[in-house]
C-alpha cells in the first residue's frame, strides 16, 4: 500500500497532487481549434430539450451544483440541479424533451442509479460522467462522458471533483455551441491554462497549513459564497466535516442575516470564497458584517477585490470567473487535509463513511 501511495502520507494528499495531471488528461483532445469536441456525444440533437436535470449524490452534486450554474448561463435552458436520493422519491418534471445528467465517481452509487432508472423509464436521454470505465451508470445512461481522474481511494473526493468541474464545464459549452449560441472564447482558451495555475496554487500548502492551525480547536466553522462560490464553499465545508470531524456549515453570504449571523461570536472562523466579480462586493460586505461580531475571517479571493482588515487572505490566479470555481476547490481541501492531520485523523479512511454507497 506504501508504494501506491509514491512517497505520500495518505492517498488523500497524493490525489491532490495529482490533479494539475489528471485535470490534462481530462481536457486532452477536446478542444480542437477553438471547438469543443465531445465526439461521444455526436447523435445528440441538443433541440430537442427544453429542460436540463442534474443529478448525483455528495461530492459529485456539488459538481453539478456549478456545472448547472454554468450550463443555464451558456445555454439559456431551465436546468435543475438535484441530489438523486431526492430526485428519485419526488416525482420529477422528467419527459422526452428533458436531459438529464448523472455525475458519479465509482458509477456504482445505489441512489444515482435508482434515479438514473426513473428518468429513463419517463423518457428522458441521459448522459453520465462517470469516473470508473465500466462501471453500472456508463453501462446503463445512453451516453457517457469519463473523467480521466483514474483511481481515487481517498474516501474524500478531490481530483474526481476537479476533473467533473473540468467535464461539466466543456459539456456546458459543447451544448452551447451545438445549439449555435455564443460561446466565450476566452474562457476555452484559458481551460487548457488550468492544469499549470493548480500546480503553483499547490506549491502555496503551508498558507493552507497556517490556515488549518485555526480550525484545529474549533467545533464549528462557517463557510459562506455566493453565485457559483456557494457550489465551492459547499464542497469546502463538506472536505472539512468529513476528513476532520469540523462541524462545517455552507451558507448562500446573503442569507447570513437570516439566521447563521445568530452563531457568530469572538473567535468564530468564518471561510469565505469571493471569486465572481458580479457579487464579490457583496460577499465582502457579509464579511464585513461577520467581523463587526468578531470573526476571524479566511478569504479566498481575486486580484482586485479590496477587503480591510481580513486576517488572511489568498489572492487566487487571474482567469476568467467559472475557471475560479476549479482553481480554489485547492485551497479548500488542503485546509481539510490539514486541519485532519493537525488533529490526528485518519484522513484516507474518515469514520462512518465508504468510498462508494451501494446500498440504500
Ligand atoms: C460517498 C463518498 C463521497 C461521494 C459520494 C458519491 O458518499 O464518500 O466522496 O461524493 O459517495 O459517490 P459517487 O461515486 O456517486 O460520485
Amino acid at each position: 500500500e506504501a508504494a501506491k501511495k509514491d512517497g505520500y502520507d495518505t492517498f488523500m494528499l497524493k490525489e491532490i497532487y495529482e490533479q494539475p495531471h489528471v485535470i490534462a488528461e481530462t481536457l486532452r483532445g477536446r478542444i480542437v481549434n477553438q471547438k469543443i469536441v465531445l465526439d461521444e456525444l455526436n447523435d445528440i440533437d441538443f433541440h430537442q430539450f427544453n429542460k436540463v436535470y442534474f443529478v448525483a449524490c455528495g461530492t459529485a452534486y456539488h459538481a453539478s451544483l456549478c456545472g448547472s450554474q454554468v450550463l443555464e448561463r451558456a445555454t439559456k435552458l431551465p436546468v435543475i440541479a438535484t441530489v438523486a436520493s431526492e430526485f428519485r422519491y419526488n416525482d420529477p418534471l422528467v419527459d422526452e424533451q428533458t436531459l438529464a445528467i448523472f455525475v458519479s465517481q465509482s458509477g456504482e452509487t445505489a441512489d444515482t442509479l435508482a434515479a438514473l432508472r426513473l428518468a429513463k423509464e419517463k423518457g428522458a436521454t441521459t448522459i453520465a460522467i462517470a469516473n470508473v470505465l465500466g462501471s453500472t451508470i456508463s453501462r446503463d445512461a445512453n451516453y457517457v462522458l469519463y473523467t480521466c481522474a483514474g483511481p481515487e481511494i481517498a474516501v474524500a473526493s478531490t481530483k474526481a471533483y476537479t476533473t467533473q468541474l473540468v467535464l461539466l464545464i466543456l459539456l456546458a459549452y459543447y451544448i452551447a455551441q451545438e445549439l449555435g449560441k455564443e460561446i466565450d472564447h476566452e474562457l476555452i482558451q484559458q481551460l487548457n491554462t488550468i492544469p499549470q495555475y493548480v500546480e503553483n496554487i499547490l506549491k502555496d500548502h503551508s498558507i493552507f497549513e497556517n490556515y488549518a492551525k485555526m480550525l484545529e480547536n474549533l467545533h464549528d466553522a462557517y463557510f459562506i459564497g455566493r453565485s457559483l462560490d456557494y457550489a465551492s464553499v459547499l464542497e469546502g465545508a463538506l472536505k472539512l466535516k468529513e476528513v476532520s470531524y469540523v462541524h462545517a456549515d455552507a451558507y448562500v453570504a446573503g442569507e447570513l442575516k437570516h439566521g447563521p449571523i445568530a452563531l457568530i461570536e469572538d473567535g468564530s472562523v468564518v471561510i469565505a470564497v469571493a471569486t465572481q466579480p458580479h457579487i464579490a462586493a457583496k460577499t465582502i460586505s457579509n464579511i464585513q458584517e461577520t467581523m463587526a461580531r468578531g470573526a476571524r475571517v479566511i478569504l479566498l479571493t481575486t486580484h482586485g477585490e479590496e477587503v480591510k482588515n481580513v486576517e488572511n487572505t489568498y489572492y487566487l490566479p487571474d482567469v476568467v470567473p467559472t475557471l475560479q470555481a476549479i482553481l480554489v476547490a485547492i485551497p479548500l481541501q488542503l485546509i481539510a487535509y490539514y486541519t485532519a492531520c493537525i488533529k490526528g485523523c485518519d484522513v484516507d479512511k474518515p469514520r462512518n463513511l465508504a468510498k462508494s454507497v451501494t446500498v440504500e
